[in-house]
């Protein structure tokens, strides 16, 4: 069944290459991401570990854990490992699932039958210390995805779950946020004393109020 926003992230446990982990026990008080691979030995996701491998720091500044899944086995995530340290020129530092039995893929619809009926496709899943889903996106095997745009939505989701604004296009930290629609302009006044630009009644800024 399709998850949506949220929802409670199904919990599961599994093999990872880094033991046994029970997903919601790991989680624990952080932020997660869940983020599937169509397959080892392959040379989009070879990148893509890599990448998240090299930015681990950002996302544990941010209270992130981070966990990868493909369907392969665990001998073969390990012998993968290798080749994406080697030709990533990384560490490979946080854990991957094996699920061969595609019991996480099916509990979080990473398969798409009508895109391939076996691998998963490229999902993320963002999930918010109370285990809830604060995002998801879905890209095509054939599409790397771009890890420090998940690091731009996890400032906005950790920002707006603090704060009564919302975050504009391309918005990145330390830019102006708009003031919540449901705030009226007398508690945006109290709210935001570094003050509130009203550009139209549905439209005001105000400065990133935790800075
Ligand atoms: C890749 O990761 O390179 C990939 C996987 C499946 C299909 C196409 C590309």
């Amino acid at each position: 069944m399709a998850i949506r926003l949220g929802d409670i992230a199904p919990n599961f446990t599994a093999q990872t290459t880094e033991g046994e982990v029970d997903f919601h026990q790991w989680l624990g008080d952080s932020w997660g991401v869940l983020f599937s691979h169509p397959a080892d030995f392959t040379p989009v996701c070879t990148t893509e570990l890599g990448a998240v491998a090299k930015i681990k720091g950002e996302f544990a500044k941010r209270n992130v854990k981070v966990l990868g899944i493909s369907v392969d086995p665990l001998e073969s995530h390990h012998g993968w490992i290798k080749d994406i340290n080697e030709t990533q020129a990384c560490t490979v530092n946080f854990p991957i699932i094996a699920d061969p039995e595609r019991k996480v893929a099916l509990a979080y619809d990473m398969i798409h039958p009508n895109a391939d009926d076996k691998a998963t496709v490229r999902s993320v899943f963002i999930i918010g210390p109370d285990k809830k889903v604060k995002l998801t996106i879905t890209y095509p095997a054939s599409t790397g995805r771009n890890f420090l745009e998940i690091l731009r939505v996890i400032d906005s989701l950790q920002l707006t779950a603090k704060h009564k604004v919302a975050t504009p296009a391309d918005w990145t930290e330390g830019q102006d946020c708009i003031v919540t629609p449901a705030v009226s302009d007398a508690d945006a006044a109290k709210l935001f004393p570094k003050g509130v630009r009203k550009i139209k009644p549905y439209l005001r800024y105000t400065p990133q109020p935790n800075r």
